[in-house]
């Protein structure tokens, strides 16, 4: 089993971290060789779907969810 780690970033893409396969709806791999990490957009707005492009920054696109954190117990 592989160690994959998947990052939010406040108003921005996910990156992944870790030995991964991407594939299209097609079933066609995309070349991530050499790539320890990848940012994968999530604003929608990228010209380079699935991957980042920078492109939020100028779309307005806002997420800042974070982990919900359990209320200190009495
Ligand atoms: S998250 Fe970066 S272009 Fe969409």
């Amino acid at each position: 089993m592989s160690d994959i780690t998947i990052k939010t970033r406040e108003n921005g893409p996910l990156l992944v971290t870790g030995s991964i396969t991407l594939i299209d709806h097609l079933g066609n791999k995309y070349d991530t060789a050499g790539k320890e990490t990848i940012a994968l957009c999530r604003c929608g707005a990228s010209a380079h779907r699935p991957f980042c492009d920078g492109s939020h920054k100028a779309c307005g696109f806002l997420a800042s969810e974070t982990v919900p954190v359990a209320p200190p117990q009495p």
